[in-house]
């Protein structure tokens, strides 16, 4: 008997933005618990430099582990590309992120060659993707888009502001001719309408979210983790900042999927609550 199974899987993001990860983790590995933190309090860290993003997302993940989850997600797209590198050494459960998993589906969706990805700017600065992509033949073109997440947590996912600012965010990847975008930041599956519209039916979207669950299933299925017995799963949601808050953005996005949840302090200047 394996008792790691019956473990939770512990979901990283610097935010809400990584519950659209959740939602899709959720849907693919539905008799699985899950432990979401966000790290509300320090978010965004789409403006952030790549080392500050490296020390608070590896001081979630270590949160999640002293929670003795049996897997880690790194549900954030500046996370993931701060510590794609040193996560994997660093904890002995399986570790999956958003930033592989969506190049991988992208190579396998494009007819021309021509990959764009939208992201934030820590991100597209980070050059994640431009090393995701580096050993394939792939004419690749990136974009950091800053202000879709302030409308997504606004709640504001059409009008005029928005289509003007995303026609102006995605000019060059029609100017490049792009097949294949990447939504490459955890808030903007939740804007596919938008950029589905000023790109048309020609370009196939591909969410890091849908990806990075997939990935998800794949780890937990080939190291025996993966609960397939139908059950009653769990839930719990961790934030840095106010619970409330969380409850009411995270409602507010994704509808009844958050329940209750619960501050905690992950700074490693403060003791943990
Ligand atoms: N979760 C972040 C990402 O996917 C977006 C929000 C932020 O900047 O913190 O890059």
């Amino acid at each position: 008997m394996n008792d790691a199974i019956d473990r939770p899987i512990g979901v990283f993001d610097s935010g809400f933005g990584g519950l659209t990860v959740l939602r899709s983790l959720v849907e693919q590995l539905p008799n699985e618990d899950f432990v979401y933190l966000g790290d509300t309090a320090r978010a965004p860290y789409g403006p952030r430099s790549i080392a500050q993003v490296r020390e608070f997302a590896l001081e979630g993940l270590d949160h999640l582990m002293e929670r003795d989850v049996k897997a880690l997600v790194i549900a954030c797209n500046s996370a993931s590309s701060a510590v794609l590198r040193d996560a994997r050494e660093r904890y002995d459960v399986p570790v999956t992120e958003v930033i592989l998993p969506a190049a991988s589906r992208a190579i396998a969706a494009t007819r021309n060659g021509r990959i764009g990805v939208v992201a934030t700017e820590s991100t597209i600065n980070s050059a994640s993707y431009d090393d995701a992509f580096a050993v394939a033949d792939i004419l690749l073109t990136t974009q950091a888009c800053p202000r879709f997440v302030e409308f997504v947590e606004a709640g504001i996912t059409g009008g005029d502001e928005l289509l003007a600012v995303a026609e102006e965010y995605l000019a060059p990847i029609k100017k490049a001719q792009c097949d294949t975008l990447i939504l490459g930041c955890t808030h903007y599956p939740l804007l596919a309408g938008v950029i589905g519209y000023v790109l048309g039916n020609g370009v196939t979207l591909v969410s890091s979210a849908e990806a990075c669950a997939q990935s998800t299933y794949s780890q937990l299925t080939q190291a025996n983790l993966l609960r397939h017995q139908p059950r009653e799963a769990l839930r719990a949601f961790l934030t840095t900042g106010n619970a409330d808050d969380f409850q009411g953005i995270g409602r507010r996005l994704l509808g009844g999927f958050v329940t209750n949840a619960t501050k905690v302090t992950i700074d490693k200047e403060n003791a943990h609550v």
